[in-house]
């Protein structure tokens, strides 16, 4: 069974024939690739597309289009597409990093049992990847089964695991722990909540269906009972594939079309970004893998939308309508370039100087980078009424201290959208390699 992740013109795809199943299941249910459509102006990306991005996705699927039907019998073509695509489980990256973003996600951190050292913590991620390859292809889960998502698809089922500086202590791991795996620093205004971010165990499940990816939450975790015990877990979103009539780069709850310069797989160095090098200065067992940064970002909506949009539009440096930087003719798009340089007829900078594209962007922060990719939350009213509402800000990236840590050094102090954010929540986490067939995730650090 053939199972790889390549890029070809910004366009990453994790191959595999219909008939892979998890060990065991092999050739289960014929299914359907989902695949990654480029052509959205400038997302050039639709893998790691940013914060709430949407899935800008085709999927291998004749039925998808109306065919000149009854708009029922779309949406029933539509719905047999999203239910049987998949994603594989196994390669050489995890899956859910590289993969378009599905409508829904699950995150959930646990913290390891005392006690269960390395060989419990060995036997907990056999039995966790075991049962994501076969929920990946539309099996049951083989322990713990619940019929949450009876009748449904994978509906493009990813599970990603991290791992939390605690682990390695807990699990006799210490001499393990890779450099890049130290504490964020504290950044101004931050307001974090220790209850709502870190864990030992970090799990990301991503599906174009909620019951699907619910359904995984609840399995994983059944599973881990008595080995690792729930910490947090936060509910995401982003467009559903198809809700839009061309595939384009998704927007957040504050309506900016947010993904958009994204580094690309088709880009020089890309991999340097994002993925840990065999012989650098992470240790030899992540190879290949990544870390992630988790940032539960409130938005403070109710301020945000009392802002006229010209005004909204300087904050980021773009456009609402269509994402393109100020500054660009009409019609550029998003993938017009970003010219920070532009004036406007008054002769100011088109691109504010604490616009929030300025002073993110890699030119400012000595080349760093990473890939973004995160999901919107509403969780209803806070007590003053206000929405608990914004972004489950995802970032992987070859090393924190190198991408995340200087850019939001910078943010924290000189962005004009800090005004309007509340960070509430924060880990990070390393994110080993994928799996090979019959293998597990962990498996370079623990075997
Ligand atoms: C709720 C919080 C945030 C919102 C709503 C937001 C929104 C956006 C939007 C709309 C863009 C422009 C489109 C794009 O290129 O994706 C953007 C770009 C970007 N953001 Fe954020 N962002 C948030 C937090 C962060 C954080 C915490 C970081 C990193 C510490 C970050 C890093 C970046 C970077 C690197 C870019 C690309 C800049 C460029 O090169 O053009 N953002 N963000």
């Amino acid at each position: 069974m053939k199972s790889t992740t390549s890029t070809t013109n910004g366009k990453s795809t994790r191959n595999s024939k219909n008939t892979e199943g998890p060990e065991g299941v092999e050739g289960s249910t014929p299914g359907f690739t989902r695949r990654a459509l480029l052509g959205t102006a400038g997302a050039g990306l639709v893998v790691g597309a940013g914060a709430g991005a949407a899935a800008a996705v085709v999927l291998d699927r004749p039925d998808r289009s109306p065919s000149g039907g009854s708009a029922d019998a779309a949406a029933a073509g539509a719905a047999r597409g999203l239910g049987p695509a998949r994603l594989p489980f196994h390669g050489e990256r995890q899956s859910g990093i590289l993969d378009p973003q599905q409508a829904r996600v699950q995150l959930a951190a646990f913290d390891l049992a005392g006690g269960v050292g390395r060989d419990g913590l060995r036997t907990l991620l056999q039995r966790w990847s075991r049962t994501a390859a076969r929920m990946a292809v539309g099996e049951p889960a083989d322990e713990f089964e619940n019929q949450i998502a009876l009748d449904a698809g994978p509906c493009s089922l990813t599970v990603t695991f991290g791992f939390g500086a605690g682990l390695f202590d807990k699990a006799g791991l210490a001499d393990r722990r890779p450099a890049g795996l130290e504490p964020l620093p504290a950044f101004p205004a931050d307001a974090l909540d220790p209850a709502r971010g870190d864990g030992d165990l970090f799990v990301q499940i991503g599906a174009d269906d909620a019951l699907v990816a619910v359904h995984a939450l609840r399995v994983l975790q059944r599973q881990a009972a008595g080995t690792a015990a729930l910490r947090w877990q936060a509910s995401g979103f982003a467009r559903t594939p198809g809700a839009t009539p061309n595939p384009m780069t998704g927007r957040n709850l504050m309506g900016q079309v947010d993904g958009t310069n994204n580094p690309k797989p088709s880009e020089d160095g890309f991999a340097a970004k994002v993925f840990c090098a065999a012989g650098g200065e992470q240790p030899a067992w992540l190879a290949g893998g990544s870390f992630l940064v988790f940032r539960r970002i409130r938005m403070l909506l109710d301020n945000w939308e009392a802002l006229p949009v010209d005004r909204q539009e300087r904050v980021i440096g773009r456009r609402k309508s269509d994402g393109a930087p100020l500054g660009a003719p009409d019609g550029a798009g998003e993938s017009a370039p970003v010219d920070l340089g532009a004036q406007g007829a008054d002769g100011a900078l088109a691109i504010p100087s604490d616009a929030h594209i300025r002073v993110a962007a890699p030119a400012a922060n000595g080349g760093a980078a990473m890939l973004r990719r995160g999901f919107s939350y509403h969780d209803g009213l806070l007590p003053d009424g206000s929405p608990d509402a914004g972004l489950l800000f995802l970032a992987f990236q070859a090393d924190p201290r190198k991408g995340f840590t200087p850019v939001q050094r910078k943010l924290s102090r000189g962005d004009g959208l800090s005004r309007f954010l509340r960070h509430e929540a924060s880990g990070v986490y390393a994110v080993p390699p994928g799996a090979p067939q019959g293998g597990y995730v962990g498996q370079t650090l623990l075997d």
